[in-house]
């Protein structure tokens, strides 16, 4: 079988490693070789043991009848996007780690390798090397899933851990993740919980086979986490984790949301640490099934590229079935039950029982406290209460159950 890698950067490179160090492995799963004709990229490699392979023209890739696979490791939606899609068109199956690609234009491509009879899959785009796309496509999907909640994004879930670790402030934590090369110079859509939307967004889709765009997924951050709210919840034994999460109701409804969560130590997601990620999937009669590795890098990354080459090598590959369903799964979260950790100030204690009922103090230097269960529509009301009195909701974070 012969390949085309599109991109020679930190994926790609790892991609054509470890294609070229475990081929012997690769080859007795597969039954045939596997060989790397093209590697596209628009700068040249002059110094790479792969430069005779080094081309700048897709559509060379394209023409060639011999190339079955292509796979697509440039990221954005734009290139990758055409790429993609011409590939298809001439027949070939695609591989990717795209996850931005995946999110907006899965079920697009999807239904195109389908017609066009070939495959494309991205167990990369989620979890780096983590195989869970895979397994929820595969292994559970006779098992209706009720929930995946997953610490999606490598860069926050360092970050954060810092913030427990040393008591740093996110602005020092987030500048320490810059320097150690975990977080990019613009970190905007790791931090704002962006990355972690598309990664659940698939996760979503594998689940339901409704595919909503990420874009309207309600999203939090942690940009707003504060060393103080990091210091209440390791006072009542939590840790902080942001959190990509599709759940499934008992009467069908489903949702989707991205949010920093408080969890208590014996969550299972509790102790997953620094660039780790871990994706929780609930199933109706599994139950809990957990999945942790490494979420990013060029290593794991490749790992989960050369598992897809891997089986469609073998013809063990399979097609998720993505719907565009925008709507079907609400995006609007207003029912979503839970406990809140809250910090206000300018009201009091008497006020504040007012307007939140029961509430468990946490504090003595601030306002704060654990409310009772209550919907998010139910906590908006009680914030224009609070703010109609003259007071000011400084933090809030829900509490995972
Ligand atoms: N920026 C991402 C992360 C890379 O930090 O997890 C992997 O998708």
């Amino acid at each position: 079988m012969k390949v085309a890698i599109l991109g020679f950067g930190t994926v790609g490179s790892g991609t054509a490693e470890m294609l070229t160090k475990n081929k012997a492995l690769l080859e007795a799963h597969a039954g045939e070789e596997v060989e790397i004709k093209y590697i596209v990229d628009i700068r040249s490699f002059p110094e790479s043991p792969f430069a005779d392979r080094i081309i700048n023209d897709f559509s060379v890739v394209e023409k060639d009848e011999e190339v079955s696979l292509v796979i697509e490791v440039i990221g954005g939606a734009k290139i990758a996007y055409d790429f993609t899609k011409r590939a298809l068109l001439a027949g070939k199956s695609v591989v990717t780690s795209n996850k931005e690609l995946v999110a907006t234009y899965g079920a697009e491509l999807l239904a195109l390798a389908k017609e066009k009879d070939c495959y494309y899959l991205f167990e990369a785009a989620v979890g780096g090397g983590i195989p869970v796309l895979s397994p929820i496509a595969n292994d559970l999907s006779h098992n209706e899933i009720t929930e995946i909640s997953g610490i999606l994004n490598g860069t926050t879930n360092y970050i954060l851990t810092r913030m427990f670790s040393s008591g740093a402030s996110f602005e020092a934590a987030l500048a320490e993740a810059q320097a150690k090369g975990y977080a990019e110079a613009d970190p905007t859509a790791d931090v704002e919980g962006h990355d972690a939307a598309r990664k659940i967004a698939i996760l979503g889709a594998l689940a339901s086979g409704k595919m909503v765009s990420s874009d309207a997924i309600h999203t939090e951050g942690i940009r707003a986490i504060r060393a103080e709210d990091v210091a209440a919840a390791s006072k009542i034994g939590c840790s902080i984790k942001l959190l990509g999460r599709y759940l499934r109701t008992e009467n069908g409804d489903m949702f989707l949301l991205v949010a920093p969560f408080l969890l208590p130590a014996d969550s299972p997601l509790s102790g997953i640490s620094d660039v780790y990620n871990g994706v929780l999937v609930r199933g109706n009669f599994v139950g809990d099934v957990m999945f942790y590795g490494r979420g990013a890098g060029s290593e794991p990354t490749a790992s989960a590229v050369v598992a897809d080459v891997d089986k469609i090598a073998r013809g063990a590959a399979y097609r998720p079935a993505f719907i565009v369903a925008d709507g079907d799964i609400p995006t609007e979260i207003s029912f979503f039950r839970t406990r809140r950790y809250v910090v206000v100030e300018g009201i009091d204690a008497s006020a504040v029982e007012i307007i939140f009922g029961e509430t468990e103090p946490l504090s003595s230097e601030e306002n704060a406290f654990l409310t009772a269960e209550m919907s998010e529509k139910g906590f908006k009301s009680r914030v224009a209460r609070l703010e109609a009195c003259g007071g000011k909701v400084v933090s809030h974070i829900r509490l995972y159950r």
